[in-house]
């Protein structure tokens, strides 16, 4: 059984798409805690309701990053965790913590990497001009939103989007894609050579919705 822990700052419905993936497909797995870093992440509800332990690091707590980042380790470390997730969270974390999670992290982006990392994606997806954008899974590495790509999701960019119908487009397949990714780490079944992730049963890497 391997261990889950899921770091989330919001609503965390990436995090509750994990959770019920996992219980309905009988992942060899489980999510075992959901960590937030705000008291308030409307998801820690969801996570308590549904039996998982739940922790808060509160940023605002501490006054220098590294600081943080040992309490949030500390934290995820009680938990024995084979895989940390992203989902939804939103801080820059330090390269001491990046390091030592280094290939069990991690993250979803709202865009198609190397695309528009940062802040603000489909904004600057609709102001470009894209005509598809979508959502990646990757590992994560010391540069924020790069690291080696698991799993990406395309869809179409409609004439009359604005940024929150985007968003909802993308949203949408973020939930198809991170428990997919999440179930072939927990199943041994990701390869990473040379910077490129390979699906070693050969399953197709992207879901595209156009
Ligand atoms: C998602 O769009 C994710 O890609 C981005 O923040 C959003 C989090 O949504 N990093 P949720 O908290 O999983 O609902």
């Amino acid at each position: 059984m391997k261990r889950i822990v899921v770091l989330i700052s919001g609503r965390g419905s990436n995090m509750e798409a994990i959770v019920r993936c996992c219980a309905e497909q009988r992942w060899p797995a489980r999510v075992v805690a959901v960590i937030a870093n705000r008291p308030q992440a409307a998801g820690l509800e969801f996570a308590r309701a549904h039996g998982i332990d739940t922790a808060v690091v509160d940023h605002q707590a501490y006054a220098a990053r590294e600081a943080f980042d040992a309490a949030l380790a500390a934290a995820v470390d009680a938990h024995a965790p084979d895989l940390l997730v992203l989902a939804g969270f939103m801080r820059i974390l330090g390269p001491a913590f990046v390091r030592r999670y280094e290939g069990r992290m991690l993250n979803i982006h709202p865009s198609l990497l190397p695309a528009f990392p940062g802040l603000h994606t489909h904004r600057r997806a609709l102001e470009a001009g894209c005509k598809v954008s979508g959502a990646t899974v990757h590992f994560v590495t010391a540069d924020l939103d790069h690291g080696p790509i698991v799993l990406q999701s395309v869809v179409p960019v409609q004439p009359d989007d604005d940024e929150a119908a985007l968003a909802a487009r993308v949203l949408a397949s973020e939930h198809r894609i991170y428990p997919q990714a999440v179930q072939w780490f927990v199943r041994g079944v990701l390869r990473v050579e040379h910077g490129v992730v390979r699906q070693s049963e050969g399953a197709p890497q992207l879901l595209s919705t156009l």
